[in-house]
Protein backbone atom coordinates (compact mmCIF):
# COMPACT_ATOMS: atom_id res chain seq x y z
CA UNK A 1 0.00 0.00 0.00
CA UNK A 2 1.12 3.36 -0.71
CA UNK A 3 0.82 6.57 0.85
CA UNK A 4 -2.48 7.68 -1.02
CA UNK A 5 -3.99 4.43 0.51
CA UNK A 6 -3.37 4.97 4.04
CA UNK A 7 0.08 3.83 4.39
CA UNK A 8 2.16 5.60 6.58
CA UNK A 9 3.72 8.45 4.42
CA UNK A 10 7.37 9.11 5.10
CA UNK A 11 8.36 12.57 6.03
CA UNK A 12 4.58 13.27 7.08
CA UNK A 13 5.51 14.47 10.51
CA UNK A 14 4.73 17.87 9.27
CA UNK A 15 2.39 19.48 11.52
CA UNK A 16 0.75 22.87 11.45
CA UNK A 17 -1.26 24.23 13.83
CA UNK A 18 -4.62 23.43 13.24
CA UNK A 19 -3.95 21.56 10.70
CA UNK A 20 -2.76 17.43 11.02
CA UNK A 21 -1.42 16.59 7.74
CA UNK A 22 -1.83 12.86 8.70
CA UNK A 23 -5.46 13.66 7.96
CA UNK A 24 -5.36 15.38 5.38
CA UNK A 25 -3.23 12.80 3.34
CA UNK A 26 -5.12 10.33 4.10
CA UNK A 27 -5.86 8.22 0.41
CA UNK A 28 -9.33 6.80 -0.87
CA UNK A 29 -11.72 4.86 1.47
CA UNK A 30 -9.79 6.32 4.86
CA UNK A 31 -11.52 6.54 7.44
CA UNK A 32 -9.89 9.88 8.97
CA UNK A 33 -11.60 12.99 8.26
CA UNK A 34 -11.49 14.01 5.08
CA UNK A 35 -11.31 17.70 4.01
CA UNK A 36 -14.09 19.87 4.26
CA UNK A 37 -15.67 20.94 1.32
CA UNK A 38 -17.87 18.67 -1.46
CA UNK A 39 -16.74 16.92 -4.35
CA UNK A 40 -17.04 18.59 -7.24
CA UNK A 41 -17.24 17.54 -11.00
CA UNK A 42 -13.99 18.55 -11.86
CA UNK A 43 -15.02 18.12 -16.00
CA UNK A 44 -18.67 19.15 -16.01
CA UNK A 45 -18.03 19.45 -20.07
CA UNK A 46 -21.02 16.95 -21.17
CA UNK A 47 -19.89 14.38 -23.26
CA UNK A 48 -19.11 15.35 -27.22
CA UNK A 49 -20.21 12.71 -29.86
CA UNK A 50 -18.71 9.96 -28.53
CA UNK A 51 -17.70 9.10 -31.81
CA UNK A 52 -14.22 10.56 -33.27
CA UNK A 53 -13.24 11.05 -36.63
CA UNK A 54 -10.46 8.48 -37.68
CA UNK A 55 -13.25 5.63 -35.91
CA UNK A 56 -16.07 7.45 -38.36
CA UNK A 57 -13.39 7.40 -41.24
CA UNK A 58 -14.20 3.37 -41.08
CA UNK A 59 -17.45 3.54 -42.76
CA UNK A 60 -18.12 -0.88 -42.73
CA UNK A 61 -16.54 -3.87 -41.77
CA UNK A 62 -15.00 -4.33 -45.35
CA UNK A 63 -13.50 -1.26 -44.61
CA UNK A 64 -11.98 -2.31 -41.26
CA UNK A 65 -10.90 -5.71 -42.13
CA UNK A 66 -9.14 -4.21 -45.36
CA UNK A 67 -7.32 -1.65 -42.58
CA UNK A 68 -6.50 -4.54 -40.32
CA UNK A 69 -5.04 -6.24 -43.24
CA UNK A 70 -2.89 -2.96 -44.06
CA UNK A 71 -1.32 -3.39 -40.75
CA UNK A 72 -1.15 -6.99 -41.42
CA UNK A 73 -3.45 -8.19 -38.92
CA UNK A 74 -5.65 -10.85 -40.82
CA UNK A 75 -9.25 -11.61 -38.63
CA UNK A 76 -12.08 -13.52 -40.08
CA UNK A 77 -15.69 -11.72 -40.06
CA UNK A 78 -16.70 -12.13 -36.96
CA UNK A 79 -14.27 -10.25 -35.37
CA UNK A 80 -14.09 -7.46 -38.03
CA UNK A 81 -18.19 -7.08 -37.13
CA UNK A 82 -17.71 -6.65 -33.25
CA UNK A 83 -14.51 -4.72 -33.73
CA UNK A 84 -16.61 -2.56 -35.68
CA UNK A 85 -19.30 -2.67 -33.21
CA UNK A 86 -17.23 -1.75 -30.69
CA UNK A 87 -15.90 1.66 -32.34
CA UNK A 88 -19.31 2.51 -33.56
CA UNK A 89 -21.39 1.72 -30.37
CA UNK A 90 -18.10 3.58 -28.02
CA UNK A 91 -18.42 -0.01 -26.49
CA UNK A 92 -15.78 -2.04 -24.88
CA UNK A 93 -14.71 -5.03 -26.31
CA UNK A 94 -13.61 -8.28 -24.03
CA UNK A 95 -11.59 -10.90 -26.71
CA UNK A 96 -11.34 -14.47 -24.34
CA UNK A 97 -8.84 -16.45 -26.23
CA UNK A 98 -5.91 -18.94 -25.99
CA UNK A 99 -2.58 -17.78 -25.64
CA UNK A 100 -0.98 -16.11 -28.83
CA UNK A 101 -3.84 -15.74 -30.71
CA UNK A 102 -3.63 -12.11 -31.39
CA UNK A 103 -5.82 -10.53 -28.64
CA UNK A 104 -3.41 -7.80 -27.54
CA UNK A 105 -2.11 -7.41 -31.51
CA UNK A 106 -5.85 -6.49 -32.26
CA UNK A 107 -5.28 -3.35 -29.92
CA UNK A 108 -2.11 -2.66 -31.17
CA UNK A 109 -3.43 -2.91 -34.54
CA UNK A 110 -6.32 -0.56 -33.84
CA UNK A 111 -4.00 1.72 -32.67
CA UNK A 112 -2.03 2.22 -35.98
CA UNK A 113 -5.17 1.92 -37.70
CA UNK A 114 -7.17 4.79 -36.28
CA UNK A 115 -3.82 6.57 -36.05
CA UNK A 116 -4.46 7.23 -32.08
CA UNK A 117 -2.16 6.69 -29.20
CA UNK A 118 -2.01 3.10 -27.26
CA UNK A 119 -2.24 3.35 -23.72
CA UNK A 120 -1.91 -0.12 -22.02
CA UNK A 121 -2.66 -1.43 -18.56
CA UNK A 122 -1.47 -4.36 -17.88
CA UNK A 123 -2.91 -6.69 -15.35
CA UNK A 124 -1.46 -8.70 -12.62
CA UNK A 125 -2.30 -10.17 -8.62
CA UNK A 126 -2.28 -7.37 -6.49
CA UNK A 127 -3.03 -4.38 -8.85
CA UNK A 128 -4.44 -1.13 -7.18
CA UNK A 129 -6.16 1.79 -7.97
CA UNK A 130 -2.90 3.54 -7.37
CA UNK A 131 -0.95 1.74 -9.93
CA UNK A 132 -4.20 1.51 -12.74
CA UNK A 133 -5.67 4.56 -12.12
CA UNK A 134 -4.51 7.36 -10.27
CA UNK A 135 -2.61 8.37 -6.93
CA UNK A 136 -2.26 11.79 -4.70
CA UNK A 137 1.03 13.42 -5.19
CA UNK A 138 2.27 12.98 -1.65
CA UNK A 139 5.73 14.88 -2.41
CA UNK A 140 4.31 17.72 -3.90
CA UNK A 141 1.23 17.96 -0.98
CA UNK A 142 3.74 17.99 1.36
CA UNK A 143 5.85 20.40 0.11
CA UNK A 144 2.86 22.54 -0.41
CA UNK A 145 2.45 22.75 3.14
CA UNK A 146 6.20 22.93 4.09
CA UNK A 147 5.53 26.05 1.77
CA UNK A 148 2.20 27.14 3.29
CA UNK A 149 3.93 26.76 7.22
CA UNK A 150 6.82 29.13 5.45
CA UNK A 151 4.55 31.58 4.04
CA UNK A 152 3.36 32.92 7.44
CA UNK A 153 -0.44 32.11 9.65
CA UNK A 154 -2.03 28.76 7.32
CA UNK A 155 -5.39 28.88 6.26
CA UNK A 156 -5.98 25.14 7.32
CA UNK A 157 -9.50 24.97 4.67
CA UNK A 158 -8.11 26.49 1.71
CA UNK A 159 -4.81 24.74 1.80
CA UNK A 160 -7.21 21.12 2.21
CA UNK A 161 -8.72 22.02 -0.97
CA UNK A 162 -5.42 23.08 -2.81
CA UNK A 163 -3.89 19.88 -1.76
CA UNK A 164 -6.63 17.93 -3.71
CA UNK A 165 -6.51 19.15 -6.64
CA UNK A 166 -6.91 18.35 -10.22
CA UNK A 167 -3.20 18.74 -10.89
CA UNK A 168 -2.14 16.89 -7.78
CA UNK A 169 -3.44 13.60 -8.53
CA UNK A 170 -0.55 11.44 -11.16
CA UNK A 171 -2.28 10.15 -13.67
CA UNK A 172 -1.90 6.08 -14.19
CA UNK A 173 -3.58 4.65 -17.44
CA UNK A 174 -6.90 4.65 -17.10
CA UNK A 175 -6.57 8.49 -16.07
CA UNK A 176 -4.26 9.43 -18.63
CA UNK A 177 -6.80 7.98 -21.29
CA UNK A 178 -10.21 9.62 -19.74
CA UNK A 179 -7.64 12.81 -19.75
CA UNK A 180 -6.44 12.33 -23.68
CA UNK A 181 -6.97 15.35 -25.97
CA UNK A 182 -7.99 12.84 -28.55
CA UNK A 183 -9.50 8.94 -28.15
CA UNK A 184 -6.75 6.83 -27.29
CA UNK A 185 -7.11 3.29 -27.76
CA UNK A 186 -6.84 1.92 -23.74
CA UNK A 187 -5.55 -1.79 -23.89
CA UNK A 188 -7.21 -3.74 -20.43
CA UNK A 189 -4.44 -6.82 -21.00
CA UNK A 190 -4.94 -9.66 -18.85
CA UNK A 191 -7.82 -8.98 -16.73
CA UNK A 192 -8.13 -12.47 -15.54
CA UNK A 193 -4.91 -11.68 -13.99
CA UNK A 194 -6.16 -9.42 -11.85
CA UNK A 195 -8.40 -9.59 -8.39
CA UNK A 196 -12.09 -9.29 -8.73
CA UNK A 197 -12.36 -6.41 -6.76
CA UNK A 198 -10.30 -3.91 -9.26
CA UNK A 199 -12.81 -5.59 -11.62
CA UNK A 200 -15.59 -3.94 -9.80
CA UNK A 201 -13.61 -0.45 -10.16
CA UNK A 202 -13.53 -0.95 -13.68
CA UNK A 203 -17.22 -0.61 -14.20
CA UNK A 204 -17.80 2.88 -13.81
CA UNK A 205 -15.02 3.68 -16.27
CA UNK A 206 -16.83 1.31 -18.34
CA UNK A 207 -20.00 1.97 -18.35
CA UNK A 208 -19.93 5.51 -18.00
CA UNK A 209 -15.99 6.69 -19.26
CA UNK A 210 -15.12 8.29 -15.51
CA UNK A 211 -13.78 7.80 -12.70
CA UNK A 212 -14.83 9.44 -8.99
CA UNK A 213 -12.02 10.22 -7.07
CA UNK A 214 -13.50 10.59 -3.57
CA UNK A 215 -11.56 13.59 -2.15
CA UNK A 216 -12.15 15.45 -5.64
CA UNK A 217 -15.21 14.52 -8.09
CA UNK A 218 -15.90 12.50 -10.96
CA UNK A 219 -13.62 13.04 -13.69
CA UNK A 220 -15.39 12.49 -17.10
CA UNK A 221 -14.12 11.84 -20.47
CA UNK A 222 -14.62 14.20 -23.33
CA UNK A 223 -13.14 12.12 -25.53
CA UNK A 224 -13.66 8.39 -24.60
CA UNK A 225 -11.36 5.68 -25.41
CA UNK A 226 -11.77 2.64 -27.44
CA UNK A 227 -11.69 0.20 -24.69
CA UNK A 228 -10.34 -3.33 -25.28
CA UNK A 229 -9.82 -5.87 -22.80
CA UNK A 230 -8.00 -8.94 -23.36
CA UNK A 231 -8.60 -12.36 -20.67
CA UNK A 232 -6.57 -16.12 -20.93
CA UNK A 233 -9.66 -16.92 -18.98
CA UNK A 234 -7.72 -18.34 -15.96
CA UNK A 235 -10.76 -17.24 -13.96
CA UNK A 236 -14.24 -16.56 -15.25
CA UNK A 237 -14.61 -12.54 -15.54
CA UNK A 238 -18.04 -11.23 -13.55
CA UNK A 239 -21.12 -11.11 -15.54
CA UNK A 240 -21.21 -6.91 -14.26
CA UNK A 241 -18.28 -6.58 -16.14
CA UNK A 242 -18.77 -8.81 -19.29
CA UNK A 243 -22.72 -6.83 -19.12
CA UNK A 244 -20.74 -3.31 -20.28
CA UNK A 245 -18.86 -5.31 -23.04
CA UNK A 246 -18.85 -6.62 -26.30
CA UNK A 247 -17.70 -10.16 -26.48
CA UNK A 248 -15.32 -12.09 -29.01
CA UNK A 249 -13.65 -15.96 -28.17
CA UNK A 250 -10.71 -15.57 -30.36
CA UNK A 251 -9.81 -19.21 -31.57
CA UNK A 252 -7.09 -20.64 -32.97
CA UNK A 253 -6.91 -19.77 -36.80
CA UNK A 254 -8.13 -22.50 -39.33
CA UNK A 255 -5.03 -23.31 -41.55
CA UNK A 256 -5.71 -21.23 -44.63
CA UNK A 257 -6.14 -17.87 -42.44
CA UNK A 258 -3.08 -18.91 -40.43
CA UNK A 259 -1.04 -19.67 -43.61
CA UNK A 260 -2.00 -15.83 -44.67
CA UNK A 261 -0.63 -14.90 -40.94
CA UNK A 262 2.36 -17.07 -41.58
CA UNK A 263 3.27 -15.09 -45.12
CA UNK A 264 2.50 -11.14 -43.74
CA UNK A 265 4.37 -11.91 -40.51
CA UNK A 266 7.41 -13.78 -41.81
CA UNK A 267 8.17 -12.35 -44.90
CA UNK A 268 10.39 -14.00 -47.34
CA UNK A 269 9.60 -17.19 -45.92
CA UNK A 270 9.23 -19.76 -48.50
CA UNK A 271 5.32 -20.21 -49.19
CA UNK A 272 5.58 -24.66 -49.41
CA UNK A 273 7.84 -24.30 -46.30
CA UNK A 274 4.80 -22.30 -44.40
CA UNK A 275 2.44 -24.30 -45.44
CA UNK A 276 4.19 -27.93 -44.25
CA UNK A 277 4.47 -25.62 -40.46
CA UNK A 278 1.01 -24.59 -40.60
CA UNK A 279 -0.27 -28.10 -41.69
CA UNK A 280 1.88 -29.82 -38.44
CA UNK A 281 0.52 -26.96 -36.31
CA UNK A 282 -2.73 -27.04 -36.85
CA UNK A 283 -2.11 -31.28 -36.35
CA UNK A 284 -0.33 -30.54 -33.38
CA UNK A 285 -2.99 -28.87 -31.92
CA UNK A 286 -5.55 -31.59 -32.47
CA UNK A 287 -3.37 -33.72 -30.13
CA UNK A 288 -5.22 -32.32 -27.31
CA UNK A 289 -1.69 -31.03 -25.40
CA UNK A 290 -1.17 -29.38 -22.48
CA UNK A 291 -0.29 -26.35 -23.82
CA UNK A 292 -0.78 -26.48 -27.41
CA UNK A 293 1.21 -24.20 -29.66
CA UNK A 294 -0.79 -20.60 -30.77
CA UNK A 295 0.33 -18.18 -33.49
CA UNK A 296 3.04 -16.71 -32.21
CA UNK A 297 4.66 -20.08 -31.69
CA UNK A 298 4.19 -20.69 -35.33
CA UNK A 299 5.50 -17.20 -36.49
CA UNK A 300 9.04 -18.14 -33.71
CA UNK A 301 9.01 -21.32 -35.90
CA UNK A 302 8.90 -20.14 -39.21
CA UNK A 303 11.34 -17.73 -37.88
CA UNK A 304 13.76 -20.27 -36.71
CA UNK A 305 13.13 -23.14 -39.86
CA UNK A 306 14.42 -19.88 -42.23
CA UNK A 307 17.14 -19.19 -39.93
CA UNK A 308 18.54 -22.83 -40.18
CA UNK A 309 17.89 -22.59 -44.24
CA UNK A 310 14.96 -25.06 -44.00
CA UNK A 311 14.12 -26.21 -47.47
CA UNK A 312 11.22 -28.52 -46.31
CA UNK A 313 10.49 -29.95 -42.96
CA UNK A 314 11.34 -33.67 -42.47
CA UNK A 315 10.86 -35.82 -38.67
CA UNK A 316 14.48 -34.75 -37.85
CA UNK A 317 14.05 -30.97 -38.15
CA UNK A 318 11.22 -31.51 -36.57
CA UNK A 319 12.21 -32.78 -33.75
CA UNK A 320 15.56 -30.37 -33.30
CA UNK A 321 13.25 -27.11 -33.12
CA UNK A 322 10.36 -28.42 -31.36
CA UNK A 323 11.38 -26.57 -28.58
CA UNK A 324 10.39 -23.06 -30.18
CA UNK A 325 6.67 -24.37 -30.77
CA UNK A 326 6.36 -26.42 -27.60
CA UNK A 327 7.05 -25.14 -24.11
CA UNK A 328 6.15 -28.03 -22.04
CA UNK A 329 8.32 -31.24 -22.02
CA UNK A 330 5.28 -33.60 -21.84
CA UNK A 331 4.43 -32.11 -24.94
CA UNK A 332 7.24 -32.47 -26.51
CA UNK A 333 8.24 -35.69 -25.98
CA UNK A 334 4.39 -36.86 -26.78
CA UNK A 335 4.83 -34.59 -30.22
CA UNK A 336 8.43 -35.93 -31.02
CA UNK A 337 7.98 -39.40 -30.31
CA UNK A 338 5.63 -41.73 -31.92
CA UNK A 339 2.67 -39.37 -32.40
CA UNK A 340 4.20 -36.95 -34.25
CA UNK A 341 1.70 -36.04 -36.88
CA UNK A 342 2.41 -36.51 -40.57
CA UNK A 343 0.60 -33.79 -41.94
CA UNK A 344 3.27 -31.26 -43.78
CA UNK A 345 6.17 -33.61 -43.06
CA UNK A 346 8.30 -34.40 -46.16
CA UNK A 347 8.64 -38.30 -46.59
N1 LIG B 1 -4.64 -12.47 -36.60
C1 LIG B 1 -3.35 -12.16 -36.60
N2 LIG B 1 -2.80 -11.48 -37.62
C2 LIG B 1 -1.50 -11.20 -37.63
N3 LIG B 1 -0.64 -11.56 -36.67
C3 LIG B 1 -1.11 -12.26 -35.64
C4 LIG B 1 -2.48 -12.59 -35.54
N4 LIG B 1 -2.68 -13.28 -34.40
C5 LIG B 1 -1.49 -13.38 -33.82
N5 LIG B 1 -0.54 -12.76 -34.54
C6 LIG B 1 0.89 -12.72 -34.23
O1 LIG B 1 1.09 -13.43 -33.04
C7 LIG B 1 1.76 -12.62 -32.07
C8 LIG B 1 1.16 -12.87 -30.71
O2 LIG B 1 -0.13 -12.33 -30.66
P1 LIG B 1 -0.67 -11.66 -29.33
O3 LIG B 1 0.47 -11.18 -28.48
O4 LIG B 1 -1.68 -10.67 -29.70
O5 LIG B 1 -1.35 -12.89 -28.62
P2 LIG B 1 -2.30 -12.88 -27.35
O6 LIG B 1 -3.57 -13.52 -27.78
O7 LIG B 1 -2.37 -11.53 -26.77
O8 LIG B 1 -1.51 -13.88 -26.41
P3 LIG B 1 -1.35 -13.85 -24.81
O9 LIG B 1 -2.65 -14.34 -24.27
O10 LIG B 1 -0.22 -14.81 -24.58
O11 LIG B 1 -1.01 -12.45 -24.42
C9 LIG B 1 1.60 -11.20 -32.54
O12 LIG B 1 2.72 -10.44 -32.22
C10 LIG B 1 1.45 -11.33 -34.02
O13 LIG B 1 2.73 -11.31 -34.61
MG1 LIG C 1 -1.68 -10.73 -25.01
Amino acid sequence: MDAAHGAPVPGAAVRLVGFPPESLLQGPGASAPRPSFDAVNVNTTPLQDPSDRQADDIGSIDALMTGFARHDYVCDRRLATVAFLSLRMHRPLLLEGEAGVGKTELAKTLSALLGAPLIRLQCYEGLDISQAAYEWNVSRQLLEIRLAEAAGPVDAPRIARDLYRRDMLIERPLLQALSAERAPVLLIDELDRADEPFEAFLLEMLGENQITVPELGTLRAVHPPHVIITSNRTRELRDALKRRCLYHWLDYPDAEREFEIVRRRVPGAAAELSRQAVAFVQAVRAMGLFKPPGVAETIDWMRALQALDTVALDRKRVGETLGVLLKHQEDIERVSGEEMPGAGLAS
